[in-house]
């Protein structure tokens, strides 16, 4: 019944891999999420690749990664919180994927990732603060999705049916 794969964009704690892996389980497709494919591909991890070769040279493997998987049908796809910035990479999503963009609010984001060492991007810095600059920054891209949804105070289960629903009576 859905026709594309489905790609999810958004923030860093908004619940892109929580949500996918549900909408992945339910469709019986696989996920694919771009920063892990980086990470395969390249052997090594995120943090690694922003500390030894920069955000630019993150955005070109992110670039590529999503190029490639969008030539996949039947995934899911979960992207990284600057993936949709690029208007290339929501160019490729939009054309393979019902594209769907997750909001939180920056308390709620702060919540959930104060303890991840797996976001260079606030390392260093106050996070909260951090989250509310950036998030204002990239809202305007984030919905650019096809369809946007709120998470706060959503399970990730709550969120995986709420999409399956929209799409169901959109789309169908
Ligand atoms: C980034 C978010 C991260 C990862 C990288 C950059 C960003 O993914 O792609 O650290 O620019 O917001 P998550 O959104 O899964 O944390």
């Amino acid at each position: 019944m859905i026709s594309k794969n489905i790609a999810l964009i958004g923030f860093m704690g908004t619940g892109k891999t929580s949500v996918g892996k549900i909408l992945a389980r339910r469709l019986g497709w696989p996920v694919v999420d771009v920063d892990l494919y980086i990470e395969a591909k390249e052997n090594k991890i995120i943090t690694d690749i922003f500390e030894k070769a920069g955000e630019a040279y993150f955005r070109l493997l992110e670039k590529e990664a999503i190029r490639e998987i969008c030539k996949r049908r039947q995934i899911v796809i979960t992207t990284g919180g600057g993936a949709a910035l690029d208007p290339e990479n929501l160019e490729a999503l939009k054309a393979s994927s019902h594209v769907i963009g997750l909001s939180a609010r920056p308390e709620t984001i702060y919540r959930r990732i104060k303890d991840s060492r797996r976001r260079p991007l606030l390392d260093g810095k106050d996070k909260l603060k951090e989250i509310e600059r950036l998030l204002a920054v990239r809202k305007p891209f984030y919905e650019k999705a096809d369809f946007y949804f709120q998470t706060d105070g959503r399970s990730a289960a709550q969120m995986a049916g709420h999409i399956l629903r929209t799409l169901a009576e959109k789309i169908a």
